[in-house]
């Protein structure tokens, strides 16, 4: 862990609103349980202009990922060793531009719902966290848990951009992420969802909301 240093944010909450003042960033994105990282690096190299945080909850899981990003020297890449629940506290209200959520744990068990990364509890946390134009972008294996995902996504407001049953169905698309790689190399199809948080309530006098789906 000390020898990724380097690229590990020791106090996220110290910059919270002034991320992109910090990195000099046009955009600033979130990829949560980003284990060993080859998703958030694909995208840092593409955007040189974003800058991206990568969150994972396990420390050596966290150490392998930062290992590469070290040794790449990717300037607009950073992780976070902690869990996604904190979100709050490490970037103020619509400061963040995309969240990111790839292969999260299904969490199957009923009883276990509530922490699944698109529960309820977690799109209210992301809708507070990003910009209003911002979006959330969800990749799974799972059929069960992407569907249970859209009925959250749909009673909480979020709007759906973009959505595909089978995003690689033309050949792998995009940044992908190493559980990505393994699913598709066995044939299973991969979900895809990018959805928009939700527009602000109308006004006391029901005035219709300030922001369009663009
Ligand atoms: C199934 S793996 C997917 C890893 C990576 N996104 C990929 O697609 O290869 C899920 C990862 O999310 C991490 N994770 C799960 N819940 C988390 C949470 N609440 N906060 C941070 N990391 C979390 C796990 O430790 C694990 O590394």
């Amino acid at each position: 862990m000390l020898a990724c240093a380097p690229v590990l944010i020791r106090d996220p909450a110290a910059l919270r609103g002034r991320w992109r003042e910090a990195f000099g960033c046009g955009r600033l994105k979130a990829e949560l349980g980003c284990g060993f990282g080859r998703f958030a690096l694909t995208v840092a190299r593409r955007e040189p202009e974003t800058f991206l945080l990568g969150v994972e909850k396990v420390p050596s899981v966290l150490v392998a990922a930062a290992e590469q990003a070290l040794a790449a020297g990717q300037p607009n890449l950073r992780f976070v060793a902690a869990q996604a629940e904190e979100l709050a506290a490490w970037f103020a209200p619509g400061e963040l531009d995309t969240v990111y959520l790839n292969f999260s744990d299904p969490w199957p068990k009923e009883r276990h719902a509530k922490r699944r990364l698109t529960s309820a509890a977690h799109l209210a946390l992301y809708a507070q966290v990003l910009v209003p134009q911002g979006s959330l972008e969800f990749k799974t294996d799972n059929a069960a848990l992407f569907s249970w995902s859209l009925e959250q996504l749909g009673e909480a407001g979020w709007r759906i951009a973009e959505y595909t049953e089978d995003l690689h169905k033309d050949g792998l698309a995009g940044a992908v992420t190493d559980y990505e790689l393994k699913f598709h190399a066995r044939g299973l199809p991969i979900r895809f969802v990018r959805a928009l948080p939700p527009l602000p309530a109308s006004g006391p006098e029901g005035s219709p909301a300030a922001e369009t789906d663009a």
